[in-house]
């Protein structure tokens, strides 16, 4: 079955870009989150104003052990949906898999994050079931989000956030550095398509003296995938898998 998705009509003022309606494999995950896109679409016909974008009434998520709390000044500058892998290495059949590294692209939320934060929560279990668009600079489909960031790490240890999308204003590039770090709710999304070894942890980084820009903080939350095999066994020496988060850059 294919389900029509008519997110353009959501509100062009909270999806940076309307979204040509597509049509997409329907799946549980992607008929939850058009049930709450189809509520929201009722109450904001009901209520009749357009939604303002304004960060400070988001709300970060909080795991079930929590991570440290963004310090009291700081101030939420961006929320993002990515989108990418997680890569690991294998020494042999008896290791463990070792991460070391990750390449995503990072879509533009703030304003789902400012007005709908259900909605939020359910992006990347959505954005995790479909692969990234074939153009660089595409928007997000089915969620019509718009590229914010670019997601590498300069070593094995060092994530960076690079604000570098043609529309992105300019917030500089994160070089970040591991602070804690938590596990992902036992209900989170395991990997595509209801296979998979689990979401990777949700984390909390700061930024480097090299850091480039305000950016002070950055948390990983809501993950969905990214998770490696327990062991090495059968896997190649370097491998990718599939994952989704949500990040919420602080100033
Ligand atoms: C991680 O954060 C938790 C909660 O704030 C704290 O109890 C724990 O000590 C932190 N761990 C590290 C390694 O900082
Ligand atoms: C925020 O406060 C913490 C301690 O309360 C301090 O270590 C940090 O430098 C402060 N950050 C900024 C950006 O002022
Ligand atoms: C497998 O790799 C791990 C990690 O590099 C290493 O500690 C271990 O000695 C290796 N085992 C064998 C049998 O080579
Ligand atoms: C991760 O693996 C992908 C291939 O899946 C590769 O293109 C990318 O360069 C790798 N990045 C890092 C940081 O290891
Ligand atoms: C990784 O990069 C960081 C930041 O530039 C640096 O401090 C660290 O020494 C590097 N680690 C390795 C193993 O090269
Ligand atoms: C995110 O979208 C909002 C609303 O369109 C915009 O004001 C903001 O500059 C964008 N942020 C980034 C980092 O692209
Ligand atoms: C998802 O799983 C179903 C059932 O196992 C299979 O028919 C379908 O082809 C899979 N889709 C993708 C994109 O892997």
């Amino acid at each position: 079955m294919k389900y029509l998705i008519p997110l353009a009509c959501l509100a062009t003022s909270i999806l940076a870009a309307p979204t040509p309606a597509g049509t997409y494999e329907w799946t549980p995950t992607l008929a939850g989150y058009m049930d709450v896109v189809f509520r929201y679409i009722q109450e904001a016909k009901a209520s009749g104003t357009a939604p303002t974008c304004d960060l400070s009434n988001a709300v970060l998520p909080v795991a079930p052990i929590a991570l440290p709390t963004p310090g009291s000044n700081l101030t939420l500058e961006h929320v993002a949906v990515g989108r990418g892998v997680q890569n690991y290495t294998c020494a042999n059949d008896t290791a463990t898999p070792a991460a070391v590294g990750a390449v995503a692209r990072f879509y533009n939320a703030s304003c789902v994050a400012s007005n709908y934060p259900d909605l939020l929560t359910l992006l990347p279990n959505l954005a995790l079931q479909y692969p990234l668009p074939s153009s660089a600079d595409a928007p997000l489909e089915p969620s019509g989000l718009t590229l914010s960031t670019h997601h590498f790490f300069s070593n094995t240890t060092t994530p960076v956030f690079a604000f570098d999308a043609p529309t992105s204003p300019e917030l500089g590039t994160v070089i970040a550095q591991k602070i804690n770090q938590t596990n992902a709710p036992v209900n989170a999304i395991a990997g595509v398509n209801g296979t998979g070894n689990g979401a990777v942890p949700w984390l909390y980084l700061t930024s480097r003296s090299d850091t480039v820009g305000d950016i002070k903080a950055v948390y990983r939350v809501a993950t969905a995938g990214g998770n490696p095999p327990a062991t090495c066994s059968g896997q190649p020496a370097a491998f990718s898998v599939q994952y989704s988060a949500l990040y919420w850059f602080y100033k």
